[in-house]
């Protein structure tokens, strides 16, 4: 570090001590000394700014220790040492106070000696310097790295609610349509039961109403628990089975995939405990995902048995340990060389309008908050599994954000 020379001040009463004193350090680069006769004189020096206070504890006017208690005040870091007879404890317990540095017992014989303790002093202080320094500039770095956090986060939940919104709009056209064919049957016995006088017939025209009306309402239930914030949401035991039966549904209402080739294989009873609707979303996101690698590889086709597209969705349980769940496809599969990059946000294959690339991005950041683990494995033209985990035990995310 290039700071200079470093200010030396030399305090003692006896010219020919201070002169011995002082002649050590004449060829000495690293300080410049200003010799005091006494404590008056070396206020003034100090005045100045000090690095080292070199001083004789028994002065006529300001004593050594007091001496050092000034310096020591209006400058925090200087390093002291003092120069005395005899340590009694009583200066070896004002010295301990005052962060004395070391002593010089007079009259110094060793030249090495006190050039050694001179310059070990200024190590010291030099050390304690560029730690403070690079203290200072990790505090900053902190702060700094704090606050891009914070908006990170702040900007990812935006994202994943803009995101919801999107999805919600692709689902509703699916949506709309799936609730229109009930409709059109509630308004058709609707205008019959007006011109109908058999009662009997009223009564089988309005348990059909009710019927096709639980059939929209379920459809109604499972977008609003699908667009639920996740923060308004409480932590409940989430029924894994019938969220990826719910999702699932979704899904292929949305997409207009033939439900018959949504698979379902999971174990009764799985429970995790998170909010529904992100489960949920973890499941939309997956399913979705499976199905257009589906229909990307073998087309969308005719549903029935010559369609070949086929996602399986299992469950189940390994011990107390941990809840599973895979979402399999035998769709177009994913390059090894991609696989790093599938949990990117915006890292999408899929045309512009069509993907976002914030589905499995999400489903990470969901499943692992949930202390739960998300894998792939995948091979191009063969198909892909995403394999979850979460575990049992887990009383709510690892955030505190409930
Ligand atoms: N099951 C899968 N089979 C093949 N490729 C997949 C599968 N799941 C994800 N991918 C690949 O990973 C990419 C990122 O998926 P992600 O769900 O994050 O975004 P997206 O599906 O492209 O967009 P969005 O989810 O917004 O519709 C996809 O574009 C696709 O290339
Ligand atoms: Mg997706």
């Amino acid at each position: 570090m290039g700071e200079g020379r470093r200010h030396l001040v030399i305090v003692d009463d006896e010219p020919v001590i201070l002169s011995l004193l002082s002649s050590m350090f004449d060829d000495d680069e690293r300080v410049r000394v200003t010799a005091c006769l006494n404590g008056t004189e070396a206020l003034q020096a100090m005045a100045s700014g000090i690095d080292l206070l070199l001083t004789d504890k028994n002065l006529p006017d300001v004593g050594g220790l007091e001496l050092a208690r000034r310096a020591r005040d209006s400058h925090p870091d200087v390093q002291i040492i003092i120069i005395t007879g005899y340590a009694s404890l009583d200066t070896a317990l004002a010295a301990m106070e005052l962060d004395v540095f070391d002593y010089i017992v007079k009259p110094p014989r060793d030249i090495h000696d006190v050039r050694r303790k001179v310059h070990q002093a200024l190590d010291k202080q030099q050390m304690g310097r560029e730690n403070r320094r690079l203290m200072a500039s990790l505090t900053q770095r902190n702060a700094e790295l704090e606050a891009a956090l914070a908006e990170i986060k702040e900007v990812q939940a935006e994202l994943i609610q803009s995101e919801k919104l999107a999805g919600i709009g692709t689902l509703a056209a699916g949506i709309a349509h799936e609730i229109s064919s009930p409709l059109f049957g509630v308004m058709g016995l609707a205008e019959a039961i007006v011109d109908e006088d058999d009662h009997e017939l009223v009564r089988g025209y309005a348990k059909e109403i009710v019927d096709y009306s639980k059939s929209i309402k379920d459809i109604v239930v499972q977008l609003s628990g699908y667009s639920r914030t996740a923060e308004t949401e409480y932590f409940t035991t989430v029924d894994l089975g019938k969220v990826i039966e719910d999702a699932a549904k979704l899904v292929a209402r949305s997409l207009s995939f033939d439900p018959g080739r949504l698979r379902i294989e999971a174990a009764p009873a799985l429970y995790v405990n998170a909010r529904t609707s992100e489960i949920q979303q973890v499941f939309v996101n997956l399913i979705k995902n499976a199905v257009e690698a589906a229909v990307e590889r073998h087309g969308r086709g005719e549903a029935g048995p010559a369609f070949a597209g086929e996602v399986v969705l299992a469950a189940g349980q390994h011990g107390d340990q941990h809840v599973w769940a895979e979402v399999r496809d035998n769709g177009s599969g994913i390059a090894a060389d991609r696989i790093g990059a599938i949990f990117d946000p915006f890292y999408t294959t899929k045309p512009a309008g069509r993907g976002t690339g914030l589905g499995l991005n999400i489903v990470y950041r969901i499943v692992t908050k949930y202390r739960g683990q998300v894998t792939v494995d995948s091979e191009v033209g063969q198909g892909t599994t995403f394999s979850l985990r979460f575990p049992v035990d887990a009383d709510g995310p690892e955030s505190t954000d409930r």
